[in-house]
């Protein structure tokens, strides 16, 4: 059931609704649309468009209505009682994709505690008029059967003791972060609007066989690899979530720990599929979700995946200031996919800075290390019987150097920036 309002277009929705409902497993046997001014207090869609509903589930046998809207748990009931089945809005529709797909231990516990915090708005209530049907569509993942039967002080309960291991995974999550490396390898992350290609491009990247399907969301929880890039310049590439659009406000509140890889990217990959229409828009919408999670800031590359289709050629498009900023490629066939790993290393490259480093006797082993992975401009011996050497480099090797455990602070000269011509004539 999809409701256009005035200044709504509206037809793509329908089709994603489709999409969202066959991602949950459902098996489509109807779409109803509607037309109002504004929502009805009472049951959303309407008394009329109620009733013709109903007719409908009854000569489908259907077993769930699904509301492409987010509705009040009243409304819900309201159109349960004269639907007479199951009914589900659009958020609990995403979160029902979500429970399935999560795949971390702080992702299921996210997913669990969106469901209860819907619960104890709307199950413990008015669940009496409908038969209770085991699992389904909304009721799987998180909370199950015998919590349903839950009272509210219970479900409060749970929902405290969830926000509390949230909380403790969070924190442990950032201290990992940063304990054991002061300055940590940067990472690059994936973002899109969902089927936009990420997880396929995230495969040709890094070659590994992370999961990749065309149903929406394949990806919830971020997935980390590490990638060299060429001139040894070591990143990390994490895939996310795919965006949607009107993503209910709740859920974007309890995802935003997962997507806080993201607001702590170094540079976003932003992969459009460019064969689809509405393009424009999942870029804005995506955009949008960008800036709700802090991450509207990060330097952006948009990726136009899936070029096999619109026929077009791989390329790239830079900026005034000549960085890189668009490029056309194609995750499925590998085209242009040399030219995103060219614009990371050039990203990299143009941030190359002028470093010294003060070595002693001891520290042969680091640097033969230093001599195998980076161009020494220049190495002088220093009167104890070690170097110094002069080098540039970027955030990414300079992070990989002081994670060597042979390398120590008072190595690199506070001086070092000044050594060498800044960056510019280096690259
Ligand atoms: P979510 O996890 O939903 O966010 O999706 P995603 O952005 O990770 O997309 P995924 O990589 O799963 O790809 C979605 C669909 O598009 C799959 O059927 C892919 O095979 C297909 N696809 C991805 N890249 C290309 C491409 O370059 N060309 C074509 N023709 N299909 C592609």
């Amino acid at each position: 059931m999809h409701v256009r309002f005035p200044g709504h277009a509206g037809d793509s929705e329908v089709e994603e609704l489709h999409q969202l409902a066959e991602s949950a497993g459902a098996e489509v046997c109807g779409t109803i649309l509607g037309a109002r001014e504004r929502p009805d207090a009472a049951s959303f869609v309407g008394k009329g468009k109620a009733e013709e509903i109903q007719q409908a589930v009854a000569r489908a046998s259907a077993d769930l209505v699904v509301v492409n809207h987010e509705l009040s748990p009243a409304q819900e009931r309201n159109l349960e009682k004269v639907v007479a089945c199951r009914v589900l809005d659009r958020t609990g529709l995403i979160l029902d994709i979500f429970a399935q797909r999560a795949r971390s231990h702080e992702g299921k516990l996210q997913v669990e505690l969106a469901q209860l915090e819907r619960l104890a708005s709307r199950l413990v209530r008015g669940w009496t008029h409908l038969e209770r049907q085991k699992g389904g569509i909304g009721l799987r993942g998180g909370p199950g059967e015998t919590q349903i039967e839950l009272d509210r002080r219970q479900i409060r309960e749970r929902i405290k003791k969830l926000n509390e291991r949230l909380a403790q995974v969070a924190l442990q999550r950032r201290s990992r972060r940063r304990g054991r490396h002061k300055v940590p390898i940067p990472t690059v992350s994936m973002v899109g609007y969902t089927n936009a290609g990420k997880s396929s491009l995230f495969n040709r990247l890094t070659g590994a066989g992370v999961y990749a399907a065309d149903q929406l969301f394949a990806t919830l929880d971020p997935t980390m690899r590490r990638v060299e890039l060429r001139g040894n310049t070591p990143i990390i590439l994490a895939d996310t979530v795919g965006f949607i659009s009107a993503l209910p406000h709740s859920l974007v509140e309890a995802f935003k720990s997962t997507l806080e890889e993201v607001a702590q990217a170094d540079l976003l990959l932003h992969v459009v599929d460019s064969h689809n229409p509405e393009a424009r828009e999942h870029i804005e919408q995506v955009n949008q979700v960008l800036n709700e999670i802090e991450a509207g800031t990060v330097a952006q590359i948009l990726v136009y995946n899936k070029i096999d289709l619109t026929g077009q050629a791989p390329r790239i498009e830079r900026d005034a200031a000549g960085r890189v900023h668009k490029i056309w490629l194609s995750a499925a066939t590998g085209e242009g996919v040399e030219l995103l790993t060219d614009a990371l290393a050039e990203h990299y490259r143009r941030r190359r800075r002028a470093v010294a480093l003060q070595l002693p006797p001891v520290a042969g082993r680091l640097r033969a290390a230093v001599y195998e992975r980076f161009d020494v401009a220049r190495e002088t011996p220093l009167e104890n019987g070690g170097w110094l050497i002069e080098l540039a480099l970027d955030p990414a090797q300079t992070a990989w150097l002081m994670q060597q455990e042979d390398f120590r602070d008072e190595y690199l000269a506070s001086d070092s920036h000044t050594l060498l011509a800044p960056t510019g004539s280096v690259s």
